[in-house]
């Protein structure tokens, strides 16, 4: 059978996607009644590439193969022959030899594609220019535990059209429900992301329309990794596209407020938005580990302890 990839979140079907987020749930409950008791992953490594900086994707993958009795080795460009000009295809095959399963943080999709067709092993996508689905994972994870089931409620995305929106337009078909996409002219997602999606994405750029009645809101930062150099025109040409609580007033009383982190306080939220009982990004951090734990076990093992 071939190799199975999570380069996006189209790699999976949807029911495998609502199984592993139910999955990722029970993993998370047993953690925290039972401790780290369950280790699946005895001798298996995870080969972690980062071409760029990271927090929580680290910690979490880092964290996920130690409490399931595996490793994980972080591989940077500056201390690996990738960082001399060795091809990548050329790693893939050598890393498809020692490893059980490699994870890429890098700039190019097309890279990361290029990776996985050359890797005997499978690959995870742990964020490119274009996409995030292992964040996505985490967020739809956060709003069934706290709501219960996505389906057909109302997601906004308020800001860049960048890898985490595109991720969302990708859980918006997986998981079927409605996203509004606001984000000033010139800064929309990609026209063949958005159009795949068909009636279950809107595109709008007034701010003040987009949250009206939401179930769900989510930003990210203005100027992603890569993006440094834009930064002040694109503080001015977001102006106006802050999520604040004011903003979270017009949505459904028990709208939940999402950011993948990390965030820009006094940019894209408000300097005291991540206060608000509404929002739910420590638990969203945290569930990075969890959901994780649940992509790896299936992309490993390909069946769930009961
Ligand atoms: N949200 C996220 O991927 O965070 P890091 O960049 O810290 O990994
Ligand atoms: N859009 C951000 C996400 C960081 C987790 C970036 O690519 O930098």
């Amino acid at each position: 059978m071939a190799t199975r990839h999570f380069l996006t979140l189209l790699d999976f079907s949807p029911d495998e996607l609502h199984d592993l987020i139910q999955r990722a749930i029970a993993i998370k409950n047993r953690m925290q009644t039972q401790g780290p008791s369950y280790t699946p992953l005895a001798n298996r490594t995870l080969a972690m590439i980062f071409e760029k900086s990271s927090t929580r994707t680290r910690v979490s993958f880092e964290t996920a193969m130690a409490q399931f009795g595996g490793h994980a080795l972080f591989l940077s460009p500056r201390d690996t022959q990738l960082g001399r000009g060795e091809p990548i295809e050329d790693t893939a095959r050598v890393l498809s030899e020692m490893v059980d399963a490699v994870m890429i943080r890098t700039f190019s999709h097309t890279g990361l594609e290029t990776y996985a067709a050359a890797s005997g092993v499978p690959v995870i996508n742990a964020l490119t220019d274009d996409y995030h689905p292992c964040q996505l994972l985490a967020d739809v994870m956060t709003w069934t535990e706290l709501r219960g089931s996505i389906k057909r409620r109302t997601a906004v995305w308020i800001g860049d059209g960048n890898n985490m929106c595109h991720s969302w337009i990708n859980a918006a078909r997986q998981f079927d429900f409605q996203l509004r996409i606001c984000c000033p002219k010139g800064y929309e997602p990609r026209r063949d992301i958005l159009e795949a999606a068909g009636d279950r994405v809107v595109l709008i750029h007034d701010p003040s329309q987009a949250v009206i009645d939401a179930d769900l809101v989510t930003t990210d930062v203005w100027a992603s990794m890569g993006q440094e150099e834009e930064k002040a025109r694109r503080e001015t040409d977001f102006a106006g596209f802050q999520v604040t609580e004011s903003m979270l007033d017009t949505a459904r009383r028990d709208v939940l407020f999402l950011h993948c982190l990390p965030a820009h306080r006094g940019e894209e939220i408000s300097e005291t938005l991540l206060d608000d009982p509404r929002a739910v990004v420590w638990q969203e951090a945290g569930n990075r580990l969890h959901a994780q734990k649940a992509l790896i076990e299936f992309l490993l093992l390909g069946h769930v302890e009961a």
